[in-house]
């Protein structure tokens, strides 16, 4: 429900500050489990600025877990044919150095994902997110009023203040948790005092950019999803949102030298009219939405009663690392390509390899692993699928009463899942069943409950020996094998902290 009467005083589980992309998801998340609530978002429009443009597979299968029609997102999307290139041009009507393909959008990215990545304008994304939300018994969503501080009333109460920006009207709300979805800028956070830490490399190398959102027919150009373009008269990137109508170009000046007064709306379209161009990161809503789904199903243990409330700290351990490896590869393709203008042409293929894996960062996107000690130096555009633990769950089509789905189909979040060998592992099934266990385990017996379409599958998720299973948490990530009751009770309680 989207509301703009805000009552003096009110109540709700979850109190979202920040109605963005991740604050949206965060409450579709939470709402499925029954918890109340209540998104507060300070803006009462949101900015026309398309910002993100690609949406990766995790953050897709994250949506299909929670009953979101991907398909039907696809469609307010670019086609994988008008967005699967990246051209480094002189101009977009000059000559072109070269091509890479973008990210992994052909037909083969189906055997590794259900959802292979696609272009969308993020205001087209949040508008899809915001009807899911508007239909949603559980959430209410407020704009126009902003977060201004809490306070702790007893063990579980928060209570939080919250203003109307046009009157200024003060209101209290109540809340078991109080959740910040207001990104790298945030407010709530600088307020509570929690530090930002910044990657060194961005401290040292603050990078000032001028993008400049225009709409324009350019069916006429090649399709591209990022034109990158090096020209003597400017560098920079165009990003294409819709060939027949919304574009963004982006450049890079240094303040010290050239002042921000410069880019007049003049001197902008100018610019766009000589149509020079470069590429951003693409991690940050993929990485917060990730983020999202690891904090709901803790959430949910801990209302539950499934786990201790120690798992709540898991998640910075988790997924700092996770959010790390991201922000340092948008680090390093961000000073790999500023360094780029000053020196062009012969460096070119170089260049072109260096930045390769800007373009296809599979690893980053579905190959991550909770818990792992060390960074991986493998590339980021390596995948492997793996069955070790905290890897998610690998991906093949499987058939279900004659539906075609995915393995992560079987894991729908709102409890563990065990996933049999075979007929010899029921008796696996029949043993959790008799033990008193503090969650929900769904079990799943390969050959009858779902038939895997991959032959390879099996081995690979470590199911081929007879009287196995693979133990799945509610996020889709991988527990551990186990071919006993004593191996479920004991990666349980590691994971649940009890
Ligand atoms: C809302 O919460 C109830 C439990 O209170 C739950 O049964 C229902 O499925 C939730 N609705 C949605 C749309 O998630
Ligand atoms: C089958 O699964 C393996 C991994 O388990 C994967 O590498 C391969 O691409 C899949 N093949 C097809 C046709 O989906
Ligand atoms: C899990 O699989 C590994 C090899 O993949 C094996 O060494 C280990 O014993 C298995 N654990 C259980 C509990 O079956």
């Amino acid at each position: 429900m989207i509301r703009d009467t805000l009552v003096p005083f009110s109540k709700t589980s979850v109190l979202i500050v920040g109605g963005g992309t991740t604050g949206l998801t965060t409450a579709l998340l939470l709402a499925r489990y029954g918890l109340t609530v209540m998104i507060v978002e300070r803006h009462h429009h949101r900015s026309g600025q398309p910002k993100a443009h690609a949406i990766n597979p995790r953050l897709l299968e994250i949506f299909r877990q929670i009953g979101l029609d991907t398909t039907r997102l696809r469609k307010s999307g670019v086609s994988p044919e008008d967005g699967d290139t990246v051209r480094f041009v002189v101009s977009m009507a000059g000559k072109e150095h070269a091509t890479l393909p973008y990210e992994r959008q052909g037909p083969e990215t189906f055997e590794i994902t259900p959802e292979p990545l696609f272009n969308i304008p993020q205001p087209s994304l949040e508008d899809f997110l915001i009807r899911a939300v508007e239909s949603n018994e559980n959430i209410t969503f407020y704009r126009g009023v902003q977060w201004e501080s809490c306070s702790q009333l007893e063990l579980g109460v928060l209570s939080s203040n919250i203003r109307k920006m046009v009157t200024g009207a003060l209101m209290v709300v109540e809340s078991a948790y109080v959740l910040d979805c207001g990104g790298a800028n945030s407010r709530a956070r600088d307020l509570l005092g929690i530090p930002f830490s910044p990657l060194p490399q961005y401290v040292q190398k603050e990078v000032h950019h001028l993008s400049v959102h225009f709409n324009a027919d350019l069916t006429r150009f090649n399709p591209g999803t990022l034109w990158w373009i090096s020209s003597p008269r400017a560098d920079g990137t165009v990003i294409c949102y819709d060939r027949a109508y919304d574009w963004i170009f982006v450049t890079y000046y240094n303040p010290k030298t050239t002042s921000p007064n410069k880019f007049t709306e003049h001197y902008c379209r100018e610019l766009i009219d000589n149509m020079p161009f470069h590429p951003r990161e693409v991690f940050g809503v993929n990485t917060g939405i990730a983020d999202a789904q690891n904090l709901a199903w803790k959430i949910h243990a801990v209302e539950r009663r499934w786990a201790e409330e120690a798992i709540l700290s898991t998640y910075s351990e988790k997924r700092r690392p996770v959010a790390v490896a991201n922000a340092y590869q948008s680090v390093k393709n961000q000073i790999q390509s500023f360094g780029r203008l000053d020196h062009v042409k012969e460096k070119l293929d170089c260049e072109l390899r260096a930045n390769a894996e800007h373009f296809d960062s599979i690893r980053l996107q579905i190959g991550y692993r909770y818990g792992e000690d060390e960074v991986p130096d493998e590339p980021c555009d390596y995948y492997s699928p793996s069955n070790k633990p905290g890897s998610r769950l690998v991906h093949a089509w499987i058939s279900v009463a004659g539906q075609w789905l995915s393995t992560l189909d079987l894991v729908d979040g709102m409890s563990f899942v065990l996933l049999l060998s075979d007929h010899s592992a029921r008796a696996l099934a029949d043993a959790v069943r008799s033990i008193n266990l503090p969650v929900i385990i769904y079990t799943l017996c390969m050959g009858s409950d779902f038939v895997v379409l991959n032959a390879s599958w099996a081995s690979t998720v470590g199911l081929s020996r007879p009287a196995s299973g693979l133990l799945v948490r509610p996020d889709q990530h991988i527990l551990g094998n186990v071919t006993s009751v004593e191996n479920i009770e004991r990666l349980l309680a590691a994971c649940l902290c009890s």
